[in-house]
């Protein structure tokens, strides 16, 4: 039965103890230095760009996203750039944020674009977030300079809801006529005399709920009007860079969600030379109970296991809107735009419950980049999205209190993922395992590869299983994989945050593998992040 070797030949009742003494040992050596992946990178292959508008954020007029959180006035003690935090503006550059969604979100549409220019701001409410007094002071001139500072481009979203087309039509004009108009005069004696750029044009938001609880066919009419009328007029944008419109698009898998694409996917198939609409937004927050959020600190493995299972689900609303809109437009000239996803959690205890607080942990960085993972195998149609929201508010990249200010996890992942914008797509295949706790079954491993613009070949690795280490054997074709050279993240707990104090705790570090025999093998740790690019 046994091979006659010299450490088998034992009496018969005391091999088989010893042969369970060692298959023991083999699996706790194999827990120890972890489950083996084996993960192909085909390199000969390419697909579609990942746009660099993937990484865009949401700034809305929340709580403190925009008030402290970038705007302190002046006037502040606060280091600042004519009223524009010092410390954000260097922390967001960093992450070269490609464009930001302004003034909201549910503010859009009861936003008056003329209360936020010239030197008297009309103090005006919040209604939708805390009913707080929204002074203005933080208008179109402050959004343009804060653009400018980050390096980004803006995305402004227009009020369909309280608002009218010819109000819209103006601010656009305001923003971006060169000719001497005299809303250009206005615009030129407030500060501004060449033409703002308006690359990106959201239609209203949530149309069909906060934006107006319109229908699907009221709002496209609504849609096709503003799309006549709302106009661009700075040059460097007529011909190249032109300013794409955005239309409101569904905010879930259900029915009601389907007869909205499919309404608005159908007029945009019959649209004429008059209109255009070149994105359909979609927004999809992960969050457990609406009416019992979980909370963002102080969880445990249960609450980390079941939030990425619901953070997945993205993926299959992605492709249940895209193959609607793949009906209507097989070209996909109309991107899909999730502008705004993310984490939304119960608000900290002690906070303005509409000011939507939260903290951000190491589970809120591998929901990032599971989702930013997402947006990058849909590609071809997701070409840009908006997390929600920069700052103070969800899941946040920067928190700020006063003059203190910590880099969230999030962020991190922000910075790790920076070469894959504008990269192209290399398709990756790969035996996930498994990682399950309780009813909760995920992915163990998830990965994406891509060409970076600086010609490198990056590779993004999520070892999802927060209890343990993958190793992953690397295997390139039309490359090589000699060594591998990036960051990794992770955290001991699976709700660490970094906090004022101790702003250090979740971090990037330095990464590197080498290849031994010919095999490139990457060694990752529980719960972790991990961006190389290969060699
Ligand atoms: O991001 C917070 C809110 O969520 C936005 O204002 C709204 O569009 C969405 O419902």
């Amino acid at each position: 039965m046994y091979p006659k070797s010299p450490l088998l030949a034992k009496p018969a009742r005391s091999v088989a103890p010893a042969r369970f003494a060692i298959a023991l040992l083999t699996l706790f050596a194999t827990l120890a230095a972890g489950q083996t992946v084996e993960l192909a990178v085909d390199a000969s292959k390419s697909g579609a760009k990942i746009d660099r508008n993937l990484f865009g954020q949401f700034a809305e007029h929340l709580g403190h996203g925009i008030y402290d959180g970038i705007w302190v006035g002046p006037d502040s003690s606060i280091p600042n750039t004519r009223g524009i935090r010092k410390d954000v503006v260097a922390a967001l550059k960093a992450i070269k944020v490609p464009n930001v969604r302004w003034p909201g979100g549910c503010f859009a549409d009861g936003y008056h674009w003329r209360n936020g220019t010239g030197s008297k701001r009309s103090v005006t409410l919040n209604p939708d977030w805390g009913g707080v007094i929204e002074p203005n002071t933080f208008g179109t001139h402050e959004f343009m300079d804060f653009i400018e500072q980050i390096g980004s481009e803006a995305y402004v979203s227009v009020n369909v809801g309280s608002g009218t087309p010819r109000e819209a039509a103006e601010w656009l004009e305001y923003m971006t006529a060169p000719e001497a108009t005299t809303l250009r005069k206005e615009r030129t004696a407030n500060g501004h005399a060449a033409p703002y750029k308006v690359p990106y044009l959201g239609i209203g938001n949530e149309s069909w709920d906060c934006g107006g609880n319109m229908t699907p066919e009221y709002y496209l009419s609504q849609f096709r009007i503003h799309s006549r009328f709302v106009r661009n007029y700075n040059p460097a944008q007529q011909e190249n860079d032109k300013m794409l419109r955005i239309a409101v698009g569904p905010g879930g898998g259900e029915s009601r969600w389907t007869d909205w694409t499919e309404t608005i996917m159908k007029g945009y198939q019959q649209h004429t030379w008059s209109w255009e609409m070149n994105g359909l937004s979609l927004h999809n927050y992960t969050v457990m109970n609406w009416q019992d959020k979980f909370k963002s600190e102080g969880f445990g493995q249960d609450e980390y296991a079941k939030f990425l299972a619901e953070t997945l689900k993205m993926d299959g609303l992605i492709a249940k809107h895209s193959a609607i809109m793949d009906k209507y437009d097989p070209q996909k000239k109309v991107a899909l735009v999730v502008d705004e996803w993310g984490s939304w959690y119960a608000p900290l205890p002690g906070s303005n419950p509409g000011f939507l607080v939260q903290q951000n942990s190491l589970r809120d960085a591998v929901l990032a980049a599971l989702n930013l993972n997402i947006f990058a195998r849909h590609a071809d149609r997701v070409r840009m999205a908006n997390i929600a929201q920069m700052i103070n508010v969800l899941q946040a990249m920067i928190l700020t209190d006063k003059e203190k200010m910590v880099l969230t996890p999030t962020y991190y992942v922000f910075k790790m993922y920076v070469p894959f914008q504008d990269s192209t797509f290399v398709p990756v295949t790969l035996d996930a395992g498994k990682y399950t706790h309780g009813d909760v079954t995920l992915p163990r491993v998830d990965a994406i590869a891509a060409k970076g613009t600086d010609g490198k070949l990056w590779l993004e690795v999520t070892n999802v299983d927060p209890n343990q280490a993958v190793e992953v054997q690397v295997k390139v074709t039309g490359g090589s994989a000699k060594g591998a050279v990036g960051e990794t993240l992770t955290a001991p707990r699976v709700d660490s945050i970094n906090t004022f104090e101790a702003p250090n705790t979740v971090i990037p570090r330095p990464y590197s593998a080498k290849a031994s025999s010919g095999q490139l093998t990457l060694r990752l740790e529980p719960k972790s992040v991990t961006v190389v690019s290969l060699e």
